[in-house]
Parts: structure tokens; sequence; C-alpha cells
């Protein structure tokens, strides 16, 4: 549209535009804003009829989305319309109008301006930039010269707004009908029967799990890395009357102070250098949901005294302002620390302590639920994404067996990770030993097997190489397992190396 074209529009005409943008913005539903839009068109020109298109998606068919006359009434056919003025207003993307159209040359070959007597029209089209998305179309069929050179142009400057209220509507429909896809598939990766696992001790910890579903109670989880203990977070969340809303994670652990905060409980505008805006933390977001705080025998004495207010009295306070904001957020905290122990040694506050572990649930190391081994395999088998493609679906004897003696020390994402990578190694449609990492068929080979004729050194050596391959050569790690202090270890490994040397030698 021109400046000079603009011009046209008086004061009137200007309020009435302001009035329309108002209203036809605050609606989100694209069917209800198609039919606003049409009432609006109509009180504004006095049109006898008028019609709302639009281009579908991805076919980029016209199609009716409001059809009606005066009367707010549908027409009844709504294709006694000239194509011929349609395709050229979506084709050239510019308005037209006519106040005699059956002596406007323009449309001489329109056979339904002559056979449904139409007189005067006006169409414009949508437009989202350069992109013609559809149009608008009032007519007459009763008086000539009803709309004038000032309605078409207030019409064309009306439908820029709505073409941009439409777009915006439909853009949210899709996201709110994609987000509750996404919901769904994630509810279902969480419901029960994709938590793998019979042995008494899981059985014990899920039996927990299954109890505190519906209550709000704080619950703590506790377990070795990789054990599950997220997992178990948001099989809590998505199960629970919660679900529908955000469950929001957060690691905890070595991360600077004042980064955690702000992330947790967001800052006012000004709060420090470098706070520009307001920033909402991440309790505000999971308002009505669950919030997992992961490793947090970490946080700091400050953030442990904000922590103890939100689960006391469900209030927080962005950094830097002073009003409080009310929060209605289930907290499950985890740690593969023993946070007694930090209590005890003053690190953790022990009022916190008692507050985040109201219920606690222990996940069993993988070592100690062995016989899970097996479905955890078949678990794993049917999800690992390649498996499918290539019709993988056993795992022969001699290689199961190999995974059933390993220590395990990454727990089940570590058992995760190398079927992932057996699948991708495999040659037919079942895992052969050979298939299996490095490192878990050399713990194999090189573990505690008692081989006769060995001498007691060469045993404690080999079972000391095993267990730290088995550790990813963490020593620390390797120490606890073998039952010896870290010191000792140490201590052994120097004379395996002073060992190694004479026989080289
Ligand atoms: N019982 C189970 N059944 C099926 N899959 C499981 C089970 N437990 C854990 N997993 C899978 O193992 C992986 C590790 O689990 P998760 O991330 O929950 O462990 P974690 O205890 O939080 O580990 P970390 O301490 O390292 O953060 C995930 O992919 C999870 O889906
Ligand atoms: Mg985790």
């Amino acid at each position: 549209m021109s400046t000079e074209e603009l011009k046209q529009v008086d004061k009137e005409g200007m309020l009435a535009l302001y009035d329309i943008s108002q209203v036809i913005n605050s609606i989100q539903e694209p069917e209800e804003l198609f039919n606003r839009v049409m009432d609006l068109v109509i009180s504004t020109t006095k049109a006898e009829r008028g019609l709302l298109m639009i281009k579908e998606q991805p076919s980029g068919e016209l199609a009716v989305k409001v059809a009606r006359n005066f009367q707010r009434r549908p027409i009844e056919n709504p294709d006694e319309i000239s194509q011929t003025i349609l395709s050229q207003v979506m084709e050239s993307g510019e308005g037209t109008l006519t106040s005699d159209a059956k002596t406007d040359p323009r449309f001489s070959g329109s056979e339904s301006v002559m056979l449904y007597n139409i007189l005067s029209i006006i169409c414009v089209p949508l437009k989202k930039q350069d992109q013609t998305i559809g149009l608008i179309y009032v007519d007459s069929r009763t008086t000539r010269n009803v709309f004038t050179e000032r309605d078409k142009v207030f019409l064309a400057a009306f439908a820029n707004m709505a073409a941009i209220s439409i777009e915006n509507a439909r853009l949210q429909a899709r996201l709110r009908q994609e987000n509750l896809i996404l919901k769904e598939e994630i509810s279902r990766q969480y419901r029960f029967e994709n938590i793998v696992g019979q042995s008494t001790k899981f059985l014990a910890a899920l039996s927990v799990v299954e109890k505190v579903l519906e209550s709000n109670v704080p619950v703590l989880v506790q377990g070795e890395s990789g054990t599950g203990k997220e997992l178990v977070a948001k099989a809590i969340h998505y199960n629970g009357p919660r679900k529908e809303k955000n469950f929001v994670a957060q690691y905890c652990g070595a991360l600077p102070e004042t980064l955690l905060e702000s992330e947790l409980f967001g800052y006012k505008k000004g709060a420090f250098t470098g706070a520009a805006a307001n920033k909402m933390g991440l309790f505000e977001m999971a308002d009505g949901g669950t919030f997992f705080l992961d490793e947090i025998g970490d946080i700091s004495p400050a953030i442990q005294a904000k922590l103890l207010r939100v689960l006391q009295d469900g209030e927080m306070r962005r950094v830097g302002d002073t009003q409080s904001i009310k929060v209605d957020v289930r907290v499950i905290s985890a740690t593969n620390r023993d946070l007694i122990q930090e209590v005890k040694s003053g690190r953790f506050r022990e009022d916190l302590f008692y507050r985040l572990n109201v219920v606690t649930i222990n996940l069993p190391s993988l070592r100690e639920r062995q016989s899970d081994i097996p479905l955890l395999c078949r678990h794993f088998l049917q999800t690992a994404p390649a498996a499918k493609s290539k019709g993988i679906d056993q795992i022969e004897n001699k290689a199961l067996a190999v995974l059933m003696d390993y220590s395990w020390p990454g727990n089940i994402r570590e058992l995760e990770n190398v079927i992932s990578y057996a699948v991708v190694m495999a040659k037919g449609q079942t895992i052969r030993l050979e298939d299996l990492p490095d490192q878990i068929k050399t713990a194999r080979n090189g573990s505690a097997t008692v081989v006769s004729g060995q001498s007691m050194r060469e045993m404690e050596k080999n079972l000391i190489i095993a267990t730290l391959k088995s550790c990813q050569g963490n020593r620390r790690q390797t120490a606890e397992q073998l039952g010896i202090s870290l010191r000792t270890l140490q201590y052994k490994l120097k004379e395996l190396k002073h060992d190694d040397a004479v026989s080289q030698a």
C-alpha cells in the first residue's frame, strides 16, 4: 500500500483500525479469529457478503475459512463468487475495487459476476512480508457503488494487521499441538514398563517410587553414577498429578555459586553488572511441576538457605529483588555422595537435609542387581538406535556371561553404552563376544579367575590391572573396589612397576 493511499484513511478510519487491532491481537484461536475478522469487515464496510480465504499448508490450496452475510449467517454457496477476481488478487498481491462489476471490463470474462448479479466488490490480499497468504473479499449484489476507494484502502490496512494476527494465531496453535504431542511422547518414555528390573533390591526401590507418586513429599534419590536417579525423578513427575506442568532439572555440582543462584532463582534487572533485564528463575518455570536438583550435595551455604525457604514457605526471591514470589514446586533431589556424612562434617545444613529427605530412594548399583543384566540388555537392544535397522535381537551366551561378570562402575548408563557400541560393531543378528568393547573383554581376561600355577604376586597384579581398567584408570574407585586404601594401592602399583622393570632387564 502506498503512502498516498494511506493518507485517504481518515481519522475515524484510523481509530477504527486501532480498535480492531486491539481486538484481534487478543485472540489466539485461529477459528475464532477468522470469525471475528469477518464480523469486523462486514460491519465496517456495510457489505452484503464477506469471505476470508487462506492458503492451506503445505498444499498451497486456497480454502474458505469464513463465508457469511451481514446477518452473520453462513453463505450457502461460497463458490457463487467470482473466481476470476480471487485469482487476480492472489497472483498480483494487489487489492481491487469495483463499483459496477457487470460493466467493468476487468471482469468481463467472469461468469459468476453475470450469473449471480454481483455489483460491488472489494478484494484485498492478506500478506505476510512479500507472500500472499490469503484474501478478504466483500461484495454486494443489490447496490452499485456501495464501496469507495477509502473502503478499499481501509480494508487493505486492516488486512495487513489481520494477516499478522492470523499468522501468529496459526503458529501458536501449531506450537500448542506440537507441545501436546511431545509431552505425550515424553510421558510414554517414562512409563513404568520402561523402567527395567526384577531384582529384589531394585523392586524395593521401585515400590517406594510408586508410593510417592500422588503426594508432594520431597524425595531424595541416592545412588552411584548411572544408576537411574534422573530416570526415577522423571518417572515420579510423569506418572503423577503434576505431569501436565514442567519438569525442570538443574545440575548443581561444580557450578560457580552466583551462576547457580541466578539459574535457580532468576534476577532483577540491575541486580549486578550484566543483569540487563529481569530474568525468570527455574523455580518459577517449575511452578506447578517438579524441580529435580541433581548433585545437591555440592550447593553452597547461601543457596542452601534459599532452598530451605522454598521448601519451608513455598517462597523465593529473585537475586536483587525485595519481593517474594510464591511457587508451588515439588522438589526431588539426587546425590551420589553420602549426604549424612556432609551434614556431620558441617558442609550441609541439617535442617535442609531433613526437608529434602522426607523420603529416600536408594538405587542399587548394577553390581548389586546382577540378575537384572539380561533383562536390561534385552531392553537396550530394543531401544538402541541401530538395533532395529540391523535386525539385532540376540546376545550369545558367551558374551552375556562376560557382561554379567563385569563390575559396571558406570552402572546402567555404562551398560546402555556398551550395548549401543556392540550393536554398531555386530555383523550378524546376534551380538558376539568380539563385538563388546575391549575394556569389558580384558576385564574378564585379566580378572580374578584363578589359574593354577600362578603366583600370588601374579594374581594380585592381574586383579589390580583388571580393576583399574574397569574403573577407567580411576585410582580412588579402584582402591575402593579392591577394599584397600588409596595409599596401599599406590604402593602396590609402585611395586608392580618395579617388578616389570626387573623382569624386562
Ligand atoms: N531401570 C532402568 N531401566 C531402563 N533404563 C534405565 C534404568 N535405570 C537407568 N536407565 C538408563 O540409564 C541411563 C542413566 O540413567 P540416569 O541418567 O537416570 O542415571 P543417574 O543416576 O542420574 O546418573 P548420574 O549420576 O551419572 O547423573 C539413562 O539412559 C536411563 O534411561
Ligand atoms: Mg543424573
